[in-house]
């Protein structure tokens, strides 16, 4: 049995008070750790505020790293301060750090390899343009992205890693993926885990649907088979329509 994870990613969205009143509505609402697995992926300036304040059902996570300890990299954030702030999830990978800040596959293996070394679970972010999707592509991107992405772990760790299906077309498009062809790629990329490493590995791996889940859809994501939780934008901002996504995936 997969454990279910509901995680809301933020983005560049939260002051620190709205942070804290989000954290203070959620915190006892949520359900149990043993049902699911909460987090939500907070700008890095209110991480430590989060985690001295996050309630037993609730984890933070950053929302990306750089792949070293520490450096003259003006701006960025490592793995190991990540941890040492309490924080014990990280995005890798997310459509808009490939798109805007140039993010490469060979980085996001990096940056996979550095936040398992810290004991961070990663959070593997895939996922086609439209114009793959259209042209008949999607498998063979997300083959390539899992290929590098993953070059770096091995199958002992791969059990520590999450990934999140994310059609590029989908993210606050309001157009989600319908629930067959999320189905679809999920389990094409549970597939490739089992052909690449082996079946085992490939069962207990989480893979996440995400792109314009809110409650009114997410029932339909979460009830297909190789479909573990999703990973929500806009829909996660809102303390009562997070608690509502977390509550369906009991
Ligand atoms: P939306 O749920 O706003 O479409 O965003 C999805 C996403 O990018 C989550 O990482």
């Amino acid at each position: 049995m997969r454990k279910p994870i509901m995680a809301g990613n933020w983005k560049m969205n939260k002051t620190r008070d709205e942070a804290l009143q989000f954290i203070y509505a959620v915190n006892e609402a949520i359900p149990s750790i043993e049902q699911v697995e909460t987090v939500v992926f907070a700008p890095a300036i209110i991480l430590r505020d989060l985690v001295k304040r996050q309630g037993d059902n609730l984890r933070i996570g950053a929302q990306t790293c750089h792949y070293l300890e520490n450096g003259a990299f003006t701006g960025e954030i490592s793995p190991v301060m990540i941890k040492a702030v309490g924080a014990s999830y990280c995005l890798v990978g997310h459509s808009e750090r490939r798109e805007y800040y140039n993010e490469t596959d060979k980085d996001v293996a990096l940056k996979v390899a550095a936040l398992i070394n810290n004991g961070i679970t990663p959070i593997l972010c895939i996922g086609e343009t439209l114009e793959a999707r259209e042209t008949g592509k999607t498998e063979e991107v997300l083959r390539n992205q899992l290929h590098i992405d993953l070059e770096n772990v091995s199958i002992a760790d791969l059990e520590e890693v999450v990934i999140a299906y994310e059609p590029i077309w989908a993210i606050g498009t309001g157009k989600t993926a319908s629930p067959e062809i999320a189905e679809e790629t999920c389990k094409f990329i549970r597939e490739y885990i089992a052909q690449s490493y082996n079946k085992k590995v490939a069962d207990g791996i989480r893979i996440l649907y995400g792109g314009s889940v809110k409650p009114s859809n997410v029932n339909n994501f979460i009830k297909e088979p190789d479909i573990d939780g999703c990973l929500v934008g806009g829909a996660s901002l809102d303390p009562a329509s997070f608690i509502e996504l977390c509550n369906a995936c009991k």
